[in-house]
């Protein structure tokens, strides 16, 4: 299987992880908190990779991620805008930009769009803070100070089916 989402460096911390139990499933919990402090979330396709790279039951790790409330699935919309509030983006104007991307993709903050097509999360700094006002739009980061209207968002937002 080729992975995706399961990087090199990934499997490496889980692999030693691993060899601290005795038991492979012991190590599905601290795996996907990994997962989960790299992606913010939890892909489905991470989950995917991470059950063939244990070798534990696909529906034992989904089992986890939907009891625990601490593990968050990726929103359900085909395309997840995560965009930054904290000041630095503040400052660099990602209110300005929040409007935009609400005009432009028909979701409101926190939620999705008609089509399902869109999810705007508002997020907490997402470690770009030198490109501020920075958003991600699935995992790929942009740079919101080279956007000045809605003509630039366009040309980005049409990069998603
Ligand atoms: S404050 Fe927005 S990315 Fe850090």
């Amino acid at each position: 299987m080729e992975y995706r989402f399961l990087t090199e460096e990934l499997q490496k911390k889980i692999k030693s992880i691993q060899n601290r139990y005795l038991a492979k499933e012991q190590a599905i919990i601290p795996s996907l908190h990994l997962i989960q402090e790299t992606y913010r979330d939890i892909p489905k396709e991470a989950v995917e990779e991470l059950s063939h790279f244990l070798q534990v039951p696909l529906a034992d790790i989904e089992g986890i991620v939907s009891f625990y409330d601490m593990f968050r699935f990726k929103k359900n919309a085909k395309n997840h805008i995560r965009l930054c509030r904290n000041l630095p983006c503040h400052l660099g104007g990602s209110r300005k930009l929040l409007k935009m991307l609400e005009k432009l993709t028909g979701a409101k903050a926190q939620g999705h769009s008609q089509d399902g097509k869109w999810y705007i999360e508002l997020v907490e700094c997402i470690g770009s803070c030198a490109i501020a006002p920075s958003f991600l739009i699935n995992y790929d980061l942009y740079d919101g100070s080279k956007i000045k209207n809605e003509e630039d968002l366009k040309k980005i937002l049409e990069k998603y089916d």
